[in-house]
């Protein structure tokens, strides 16, 4: 039987530069000879997609933080159901753009209740945690000022407000402390280049010492 593949998510603010490093880790995946997917959420799969547009976009009032839980969950199940799960069972490995932690931040930030969020999330994945997060630390001046720039209409959390960035920031550096097993909290307002050689050390250590080491000799 095929070995399962990694599930490896990217975590962190507006504009800490999750894209940049997933497409870098993607290439240098993809060059081990493993076979890699990229996704993202809101989205990831054909229905995904749709519901994402209803999220990211137009104004902040636009939903009540259960109902935006909710939307998230219909769009997070589709995504495990279509993409993640079939990619993992294959042997792929799945490397995507903000997973349930985004959830326990943003919307735990808004307000919802923790253990509500965790119990829908356990129905919708049978409890299926990432084999590695990277969290993604920047100043969220720095990330704001990144993210305005791209001028596109994906900006509805953008505009919930400094205050409110600040505190995902933290939100996310306490959510890495708690897991840390799990989560590697990296500095993201460094060189580019630099930042791409912390992760690929990282999934090297954890993952592909093992599966590269040479065989044992037969020889006595
Ligand atoms: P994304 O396009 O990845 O934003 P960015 O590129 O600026 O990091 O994600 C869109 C927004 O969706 C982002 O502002 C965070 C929000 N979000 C949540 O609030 N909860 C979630 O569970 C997810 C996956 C995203």
């Amino acid at each position: 039987m095929k070995e399962r593949g990694r599930f490896i998510t990217f975590e962190g603010g507006e504009g800490s530069g999750k894209s940049t490093q997933i497409r870098a880790l993607a290439d240098l995946l993809t060059h081990h000879g493993i076979a890699c997917l990229h996704t993202r959420e809101p989205g990831g799969s054909v229905g995904a997609e749709k519901i994402r547009a209803l999220i990211v976009r137009g104004k902040t009032c636009d939903w009540d933080v259960v109902s935006e839980y909710l939307l998230l969950s219909a769009a997070r199940r589709d995504h495990l159901v279509r993409t993640i799960r079939p990619a993992l069972e294959s042997g792929t490995w799945v490397v995507c753009d903000r997973y349930m932690d985004s959830s326990r931040v943003y919307q735990g930030l808004r307000g919802l209740d923790n253990a509500f969020m965790e119990e829908v999330y356990a129905q919708i994945s049978q409890s299926l945690e990432p084999d590695l997060t990277f969290v993604l630390d920047v100043d969220p001046r720095v990330g704001l000022t990144r993210a305005a720039a791209r001028q596109d209409a994906e900006n509805r959390f953008e505009k919930m407000g400094s205050a409110f960035h600040a505190q995902v920031r933290e939100a996310f550096k306490d959510l890495a402390r708690e897991n840390p097993a799990r989560c590697v909290l990296v500095n993201a307002d460094q060189d580019v280049h630099a930042l791409t050689k912390i992760i690929m050390a990282e999934i090297e250590s954890r993952f592909l010492q093992k599966r590269d080491a040479p065989c044992p000799s037969t020889h006595a």
